[in-house]
This record gives C-alpha cells, sequence and structure tokens, in this order.
C-alpha cells in the first residue's frame, strides 16, 4: 500500500505497546487511525496522546472475544471516518505454565484473545475492505511464538501457529482484492505483555499459574535488551509500504527457524519420479 494519507487504520490493543507505537506510526504517516482496547483508563491516555500529535483517533473500548462489539466498532468507525484501509488484529496476551499445570481458564483466555480476537477482526472489517474495492493491507500480530514451539508456553504458542497459518491462507484469498497480509512475528518487546494478568477476567475457570522467582528473574534479564515498540513499528509501516508478508524484527531467532525448516525436509520421504510438487499460489 503506497498511499497513507487520510486512510483509515483500526488497530485492536491500540492503549498500549505495540498496538500503540503502530497507531503512533500510522498517524505520523497521515492515516486517521481507530484503536480498540479492553483497558478503558489506558484507552482515554492513549486517545490523548495520539490527538496531541494532531491525528484524527477514535477510541472504542471492547473486549476483542466480544463478536458484536468487533462488528458494531466496524459501523462506528467507518461511519466516523470512512471506508477502512488497515486492519491490525494485535490485541493479545500471555499466560504461561508448563503445560501439565496449564488450567481451562489458561487455554480459554489465550485462544479468547489471541486467536478469536483476529478471527472477529477479520469476520467483522475483512467483507467491508473488500467491498470498498480500494485496496489496503491486514496486518496480524503473532510472535516468533507463531513460528516455533518453546516450552512452557503452550496455548500462546497454539494461539500464535494459527495467526501464522490463518494469515498465509487469508494473502490468498484477499489478493484479488488488493489487499496486503503482513504477519509480525516479533521476539522480545519492551511492552506491557509480562503484566497480561491485568486484563484477565474473573470468571474463567481454575487458577492463573505464577511463575517462580528464577523465571522471573530470567524474563527482566532478557527485557534488558528488548527492542522497543517503537521499532517494531517502523518495520510495520514499512511492510506495509513494501506489502512485505514476514514481518521478523529479532535475528538472533533466524537460526531456529533454519534448524526447523531443516529437520522438517530432512523428515520428508525422497519424492518419486515424475510427481508433481503442489504449490499454493501467490
Ligand atoms: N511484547 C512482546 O515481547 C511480544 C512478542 C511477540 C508478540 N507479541 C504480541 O504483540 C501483541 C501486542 O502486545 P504487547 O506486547 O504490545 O502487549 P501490551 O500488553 O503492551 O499491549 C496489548 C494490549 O492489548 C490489550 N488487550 C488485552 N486483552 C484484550 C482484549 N480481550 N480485548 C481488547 N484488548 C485487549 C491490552 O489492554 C493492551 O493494551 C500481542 O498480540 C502479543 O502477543 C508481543
Amino acid at each position: 500500500m503506497d498511499k497513507f494519507e487520510g486512510r483509515t487504520a483500526f488497530i485492536t490493543g491500540g492503549a498500549s505497546g505495540i498496538g500503540f507505537a503502530m497507531a503512533r506510526a500510522f498517524a505520523a504517516a497521515g492515516m486517521k487511525v481507530a484503536i480498540a482496547d479492553v483497558e478503558r483508563e489506558a484507552l482515554n491516555a492513549a486517545v490523548a496522546k495520539l490527538k496531541e500529535g494532531n491525528a484524527d483517533v477514535l477510541g472504542i473500548c471492547l473486549d476483542v472475544r466480544d463478536r458484536d462489539a468487533m462488528e458494531a466498532a466496524a459501523a462506528t468507525v467507518t461511519e466516523a471516518f470512512g471506508p477502512v484501509h488497515v486492519l491490525c488484529n494485535n490485541a493479545g496476551i500471555g499466560a504461561g505454565g508448563p503445560m501439565h499445570e496449564t488450567t481451562y481458564g489458561d487455554w480459554d483466555w489465550t485462544l479468547g484473545v489471541n486467536l478469536n480476537g483476529v478471527v472477529n477482526g477479520l469476520q467483522a472489517f475483512l467483507p467491508g475492505m473488500v467491498a470498498h474495492g480500494e485496496g489496503g493491507h491486514v496486518v496480524n500480530t503473532a510472535s516468533m511464538a507463531g513460528i516455533a514451539g518453546f516450552g512452557g508456553m503452550g496455548p500462546y504458542n497454539a494461539s500464535k501457529f494459527a495467526v501464522v497459518g490463518i494469515s498465509e491462507a487469508l494473502a490468498q484469498d484477499v489478493a484479488h482484492a488488493n489487499i496486503g497480509v503482513s504477519v509480525l512475528c516479533p521476539g522480545f518487546v519492551k511492552t506491557n505483555i509480562f503484566t497480561s494478568s491485568r486484563n484477565r477476567p474473573a470468571d474463567l475457570p481454575g487458577r492463573e499459574y505464577t511463575p517462580s522467582a528464577e523465571d522471573e528473574a530470567r524474563l527482566a534479564e532478557i527485557l534488558e535488551t528488548a527492542l522497543s515498540p517503537e521499532q517494531v513499528a517502523e518495520q510495520v509501516l514499512e511492510a506495509v509500504r513494501q506489502k512485505q508478508f514476514w514481518i521478523f524484527t529479532h535475528p538472533q531467532f533466524a537460526q531456529v527457524v533454519e534448524m526447523k525448516m531443516q529437520s522438517m525436509l530432512a523428515a520428508f520421504p525422497p519424492m518419486p519420479e515424475g510427481m508433481e510438487p503442489i504449490i499454493p499460489p501467490n
């Protein structure tokens, strides 16, 4: 997408971290931005900060797990700002722990926000984006945990692998409408995700896993060298401009991907003579 000025972006989880930084980057590029978030106070503060930069901003307080609220948001944004061109399905939470200690509540919450939130964003906004015919871009926030499995992150891994798969299929589905797709796969970024439990609904079944003091100390150490959300947002803006599918932000994970791909390829039986490879379009 090469035209940003005067167009509209809708970003979930826009009150904090990567979502807020994306909102700021899109606004700086001349876009009208609508941000949605479940945290009302943080949302109001984010809207006020974005308005300081004279951006056209709309804040919508919702839970991305709520289908009706997402449908209503699509109507509200379109009424206020006109057709939506950039959809960022970004809201997410982290709930961890080894799988034998994970509760149904951890699974429900993680898949509800990180996976169903993306599904609801697509269901509510995509038909309108295809119908207006002006093209656009979808950015789905996954993670390096959407590419490789990491112990202690079962539900998170499941949700982010799903987001990567959805994005690969989506890119093929909407190419005809000149809608590009990117899947954002960051490593560690200095945001509020590590205090996600602030948003954990009280009605979930089972207690929340409490990380050990050792795990907390290791995380604090890793976070010292983590990227800033602004660095990630700049890469997102550029990827939308260039219609780039993969957004990888952390080169230190490239080797994990290489090792995984090599071990997958090595596990295939040899291709018999005369058999054709099956390659999806795009
Ligand atoms: N920070 C990292 O290290 C990292 C790494 C890889 C991927 N990610 C992904 O980046 C995305 C953004 O997270 P972040 O790191 O900026 O964290 P963050 O906590 O700073 O921001 C996430 C935002 O989502 C909102 N949110 C949470 N649940 C919601 C719900 N049910 N409905 C609506 N909004 C909700 C939060 O209130 C918050 O404002 C997430 O999808 C996360 O999984 C983050």
